[in-house]
């Protein structure tokens, strides 16, 4: 019996696009690719379904899904447009520049009974859900701190592949379009609101763009507990690493690898497991950065439009680190 597919279109056929067409195949008994749509037509050929030009004209066909992967300025008008017609919509991090917009595409995604889910793929990283796993247990007693490196490398050739990058209007520096993930992740674990945002940044390296290409992020949760931030795109000459650190009264956990994906530390009084069983557990080798959670993300919307229930990363989720970022620049510029 033939099951009917979830019909997905693509809107932004750049350098993260594969990944996008990549997870779709992975889910192909449920999911199937019928348009893809770029301002650059190639670009959009290249994916071999129908073409689009306009995102406006996609949103008139019979679509389940659309999948926003165009600038990170243009996320929020395009995915109200997609919302208000009707459409589940994916869109890449960060969903939006302003909080404004986030709250109109939350609010838009309720009033239109569909679902939105934000492309935070790095949560569903196995070592990340064991160490989700090891916070909703409640294993770190009371939490201290929780620390998140990116110290990461882009070149002039990167900025200049698209000139929408390192800009504010469109993108913002290191910590709105590479450190997000991270920050991300730090503030799940921390499991409280923020509360305070003291941060510094700044552009040592990048003479060529507007933004910051180093900052760093103090946050105060509700909780009590500390987060510290250093995000760079300027360490010389390659990526050094990830990490991130969560730190208890009875526990602390390092994840590093190039995209947290390894399990550096593991110790708990608890004595529970060991590093060896987590590691043999969780850790995954990956090909690059982006790792293997666009898969899990969208099997993820499969599953919330079949059950009737929000997205594992749903609008409300996806605006927090954006906002704590966006509190930072509030601080700094
Ligand atoms: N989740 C991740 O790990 C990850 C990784 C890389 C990029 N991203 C995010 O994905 C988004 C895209 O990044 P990228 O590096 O692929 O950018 P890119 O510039 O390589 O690709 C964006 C594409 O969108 C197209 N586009 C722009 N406006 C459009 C419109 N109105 N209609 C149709 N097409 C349009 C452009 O022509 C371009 O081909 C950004 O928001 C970025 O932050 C996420």
């Amino acid at each position: 019996m033939s099951v009917k597919k979830l019909k997905v279109a693509l809107i932004g056929c750049g350098r993260i696009s594969y990944k996008h067409v990549e997870a779709i195949n992975n889910n192909k008994n449920k999911l199937k690719l019928v348009a893809a749509c770029d301002l650059i037509n190639k670009r959009a050929q290249e994916k071999g379904v129908p073409v689009f030009e306009d995102y406006r004209d996609v949103l008139k066909e019979d679509i389940d899904i659309v999948t926003i992967a165009t600038d990170s300025g243009s996320h929020a008008k395009i995915a109200l447009a997609a919302l208000n017609e009707g459409k589940h919509v994916i869109v890449e991090k960060p969903m939006a520049l302003s909080s404004d917009d986030a709250d109109k595409m939350i609010k838009a995604a309720t009033n239109n009974k569909v679902k939105l889910s934000i492309s935070h793929q790095n949560r569903f990283n196995p070592t990340v859900q064991k160490l989700r796993e090891a916070v909703e247990k409640k294993r770190f007693g009371k939490l201290i701190a929780g620390n998140a490196r990116i110290l990461w490398n882009r070149g002039k050739n990167y900025y200049e592949q698209a000139s929408w990058r390192g800009t504010y209007a469109q993108d913002g520096g290191c910590l709105m379009n590479q450190c997000i993930h991270n920050i991300d992740l730090l503030q799940w674990m921390m499991g409280s609101k923020v509360e305070k945002v003291n941060a510094m940044i700044g552009n040592f390296t990048h003479s060529y763009i507007e933004a910051e290409d180093y900052g760093s992020l103090q946050l105060r949760f509700k909780n009590g507990a500390i987060g510290n931030i250093e995000g760079t795109v300027s360490v010389y000459a390659t990526n050094l690493k990830e990490t991130l650190m969560i730190m208890g009264e009875d526990g602390i956990v390092e994840l590093g690898g190039q995209a947290v994906n390894e399990i550096l530390t593991w110790r708990f009084k608890d004595n529970r497991d060991s590093l060896e069983e987590v590691q043999l557990a969780a850790n995954q080798s990956i090909d690059n950065v982006y790792g293997f959670g666009h898969t899990l993300l969208y099997k993820d919307m499969i599953e919330a439009i079949e059950e009737g229930r929000e997205p594992y990363i749903n609008g409300e989720s996806g605006k927090i680190a954006m906002k704590i970022i966006l509190d930072a620049y509030e601080v700094c510029l």
